[in-house]
C-alpha cells in the first residue's frame, strides 16, 4: 500500500465570534429616483418598504467597504488579521474579475490565509457562513472571515422601474471560529438553475441621459422579473426558512430574531406568517434605510439590530438569503456575546 496522507480534523462545533458592517455615507431618498422611473415615494414604500438607501461614493470600492466591515468584525471578535486563516467574500458587484476581493482584503487586514470570492448573490452571506462552519469543523481553518460586500449602484439601470429603487451598497462581515457548543445550525441550501433568467444581467444600453464614456462602459446592468421572484420567495423561501428551524432542532418560538435577506418587507411578512413567528421575535427591517444590498444585507441588518439594542447576545437568530441563480440558504445561528 502506498503512503497514507495525513488528514486533519477540527472541533465538533463552530459559532460566529463577532461581526461588523459598513454603510456608505451618502443617503439616497426615494425622491431622488422617482422622476426617472415615473414612480412615487408612496408606491416604493408600499410595495417594498424602502424609504431610502445608501450609495457608495465614486472612489469607494467593494474592496474598501469589505475591508472596513472586516476590521470592525475583527475588533468585535477581539482578533487580529493575522488570526484569520481564510477569507470568503460573497459579491456580485466587483468591477474586475481578478484579483479576488478576498485576496486584497486579506492583505489589507494582515492575513496570509486562504482567500476566495464566491458568487451566490443574495444568499452569499449565508452560503459563506455555512462554508466557514465546514472549514472550521473539518480543521481546515481556525478562524474564517466571511464578508458580504456589494456596490450594486454600479450595476443598476436608473431608468428601469423594476430595479432602480431597489438595489444599494454596503458591506457586512462575521468571523466564524471554534466553539464548545453548537453555534451554527445545519444549512438548508440549494439552487434552481431552471429559473436562472428571472434575475440576470444584460449589457448596458447607451442612452442620452446616461451616456457611455468615450471608451464605452463595460458594466452590465441587473435585470429582474420582480413578480416571479416575489412569488417564488413567498412560496418556496418560507418553506426553506421553516426547514432550517426544524433542522436546528428548535421551534419558531425558540427564536429571538429573524434576519432575512432584505429584499422586500412584504416577503418578510409572508415568511413570518408561514413560520408562525410570535410577536416577541425581533424581525430585521433594515431594508427601509438600506434598500437591497444583496450579500451584504443580512450582516448589515444584524448589526443594525445590535446598534438599536434589539439583538440579544447569546440568543438564536434565523438567517435566510435568496436570490439570483436562483439560489438560497438558511440556518439558525447563535448570536455572539
Ligand atoms: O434580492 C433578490 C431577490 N429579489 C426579490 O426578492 C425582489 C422580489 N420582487 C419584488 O420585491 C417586487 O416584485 C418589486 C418591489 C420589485 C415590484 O413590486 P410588484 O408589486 O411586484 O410590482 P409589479 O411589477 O407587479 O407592478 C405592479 C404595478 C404595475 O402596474 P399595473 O399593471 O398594476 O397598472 C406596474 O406597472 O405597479 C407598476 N409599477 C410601478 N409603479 C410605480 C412597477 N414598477 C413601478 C414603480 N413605480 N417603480
Amino acid at each position: 500500500m502506498s503512503a497514507q496522507i495525513t488528514a486533519v480534523s477540527g472541533g465538533p462545533y463552530s459559532r460566529i465570534l463577532g461581526f461588523g458592517s459598513f454603510r456608505p455615507a451618502r443617503v439616497v431618498p426615494n425622491s431622488e429616483l422617482v422622476e426617472r422611473i415615473d414612480s412615487s415615494d408612496e408606491w416604493i414604500q408600499e410595495r417594498s418598504g424602502i424609504v431610502e438607501r445608501r450609495w457608495a461614493g465614486d472612489d469607494e470600492t467593494v474592496v474598501d467597504m469589505a475591508t472596513t466591515a472586516a476590521q470592525r468584525a475583527l475588533a468585535d471578535a477581539g482578533l487580529e488579521g493575522s488570526d484569520i486563516d481564510a477569507v470568503i467574500v460573497s459579491t456580485v458587484s466587483n468591477l474586475v474579475i481578478t484579483p479576488s476581493v478576498a485576496a486584497i482584503v486579506a492583505g489589507r487586514i494582515g492575513s496570509r490565509g486562504a482567500a476566495l470570492d464566491i458568487s451566490a448573490a443574495c444568499a452569499g452571506f449565508s452560503y459563506g457562513v455555512n462554508i466557514a462552519d465546514g472549514l472550521v469543523r473539518a480543521g481546515s481553518a481556525t478562524h474564517v472571515l466571511v464578508i458580504g460586500a456589494e456596490k450594486l449602484s454600479d450595476f443598476t439601470d436608473l431608468d428601469d422601474r423594476g430595479t432602480a429603487f431597489l438595489f444599494a451598497d454596503g458591506a457586512g462581515a462575521a468571523i466564524v471560529g471554534p466553539s464548545d457548543t453548537p453555534g451554527i445550525g445545519p444549512a438548508v441550501w440549494g439552487s434552481d438553475g431552471s429559473q436562472a433568467e428571472v434575475i440576470t444581467s444584460t449589457p448596458r444600453r447607451p442612452r442620452r441621459t446616461d451616456p457611455v464614456t468615450e471608451h464605452g462602459d463595460a458594466r452590465p446592468v441587473l435585470t429582474m422579473q420582480g413578480q416571479s421572484v416575489f412569488r417564488w420567495a413567498v412560496a418556496e423561501m418560507a418553506k426553506a426558512a421553516a426547514e432550517a428551524v426544524a433542522a436546528a432542532g428548535i421551534r419558531p418560538e425558540d427564536l429571538d430574531c429573524f434576519i432575512p435577506h432584505q429584499a422586500n418587507n412584504r416577503i418578510t411578512d409572508a415568511m413570518i406568517k408561514y413560520l408562525g413567528l410570535p410577536e416577541n421575535v425581533t424581525v430585521a427591517r433594515d431594508i427601509s434605510h438600506m434598500g437591497n444590498t444583496s450579500a451584504a444585507s443580512i450582516p448589515l441588518a444584524m448589526d443594525a439590530l445590535r446598534a438599536e439594542g434589539r439583538l440579544p447576545a447569546g440568543g438564536l437568530a434565523l438567517l435566510i438569503g435568496f436570490g439570483a441563480g436562483l439560489v438560497w440558504s438558511a440556518q439558525v445561528v447563535r448570536i455572539p456575546g
